[in-house]
């Protein structure tokens, strides 16, 4: 079978976040509202056991993180994406525990022994309870508390990182919290969504030009969610004005303010017109993953041509499906690296890979359910870890730094 190299010092690698594998984040906004009544309410009006849906102890890495490197070393991974927990580090306003500062120290030093890059995400989706008390992300006047604590991650922390993302999916946080409604604080309003949008926007460009005032080296980004927006014949123009809100116009104006893009991948949105109400649709004829999200590599390689025109370095900060039974991964990450290797030998610099995620895990709103991980967490057997054949497969993969292709 023929095979396609990779650039020498190519990442390889996954990814996981704070509040969906350390288990007890009890400082967080999330967790106040997964253990609220009117969240249970909620559930029970859909017919599913709130319990189901908490974080609990998650996979209980806060305590196992070692054993979780140590798998990820044996599957020859040489990145690892993980996020700190802000709640955790400064749970009240202005007061910075210490306790955990040097958890995350830990942590760091872990990877490190390994000979693993650590690539640290700021911000992924969850927020300090006191934080959410006062407005969260709706007000600007807030936005100095998250400088302020990335401020001091980098001078607590900054020696041991390789790499930064400010914010993880701006554009899904600000979405889902404030237009569906679905996560806290369950907000449907156009203009929230716009103001948080913008505010994360302003986050990040000033955490950027903090850490080129305080001399840090590392590479610093933020992670984008790139939907590979399609359309059929009228449906093609929605396509178009999607792409530019959702993505594009974000990317304009952070993209100077950017050592690299991070680029999180999933999904193909496919909208088609008719005349009949409700008159858009979205299809789905694809192949689906237990999510019942489209399979799409090639969309792939669409939302790399469409980074690929900021002419910065691109990391995959995610890219993954939930598959229980293991049965599409394989094949999954086959056709996606090669795409990005299509888009690669077209111009596109993509430095590293880093599949989403290292283990099963607290899918956010939708509980343990979905499974995304190169390894399997068996929550109620002493979170044993269990490693999937394609984890083996992609271990081949980072080892030889190609893949063959059919
Ligand atoms: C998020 C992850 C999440 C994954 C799968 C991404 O949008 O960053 O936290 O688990 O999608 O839904």
């Amino acid at each position: 079978m023929p095979k396609l190299s990779f650039p020498e010092g190519f990442l390889w690698g996954s990814a996981t976040s704070a509040n969906q594998i350390e288990g007890n984040n009890t400082n967080t906004d999330w967790w106040v509202w997964e253990n609220s009544e009117q969240r249970a309410k909620e559930l029970r009006n859909k017919n599913k056991n709130p319990e189901d849906f908490k974080s609990g102890t998650a996979c209980d890495s806060y305590n196992r993180y070692e054993e979780d490197f140590d798998i990820a070393k044996s599957l020859n991974q040489n990145v690892h994406r993980f996020s700190i927990e802000w709640a955790r580090i400064e749970p009240s306003k202005d007061v910075f525990d210490p306790k955990e500062i040097q958890h995350y120290r830990m942590v760091l030093q872990a990877l490190k022994n390994r000979g693993i890059k650590t690539f640290v995400t700021l911000h992924h989706f969850t927020n300090p309870i006191w934080f959410a008390e006062i407005g969260g992300w709706e007000k600007r006047a807030n936005i100095q508390h998250f400088i302020k604590y990335s401020e001091k991650v980098f001078l607590e922390l900054g020696d041991l990182i390789d790499f930064v993302c400010t914010i993880n999916e701006p554009n899904i946080y600000s979405t889902m919290s404030y237009l569906s409604g679905r996560w806290t604080p369950q907000q449907k309003s156009l203009s929230k969504t716009y103001t948080v949008y913008e505010n994360m926007l302003y986050a990040h460009i000033e955490v950027y030009k903090l850490a080129k005032r305080l001399d840090y080296k590392f590479p610093l980004g933020v992670a984008q969610n790139m939907v590979a927006f399609e359309g059929r014949g009228l449906g093609k123009l929605v396509a178009l004005i999607a792409r530019y809100f959702y993505q594009k116009s974000f990317l304009d104006r952070i993209y100077k303010y950017s050592d690299f893009i991070g680029v999180n991948y999933y999904i193909r949105n496919l909208f088609a017109f008719s005349w009949k109400p409700p008159f858009l649709h979205k299809i789905k004829e694809l192949p689906l993953t237990d999510f019942s999200w489209e399979i799409y590599p090639k969309g792939f390689y669409s939302v790399l041509k469409e980074v690929g025109v900021y002419k910065k370095p691109v990391y995959i900060t995610e890219n993954g499906l939930a598959d229980s039974e293991d049965k599409n991964r394989k094949e999954f990450i086959q056709e996606h690296l090669h795409w990005m290797h299509n888009a690669m030998s077209e111009g596109v610099d993509v430095r590293g890979y880093m599949h989403w995620s290292l283990l099963d895990n607290l899918e956010l709103a939708e509980g343990y359910e979905m499974q995304f991980g190169l390894v399997k967490v068996d929550r109620k057997n002493n979170f044993e870890r269990k490693i999937r054949e394609s984890a083996k497969y992609y271990a081949e993969i980072c080892k030889s730094n190609s893949i063959e292709v059919l």
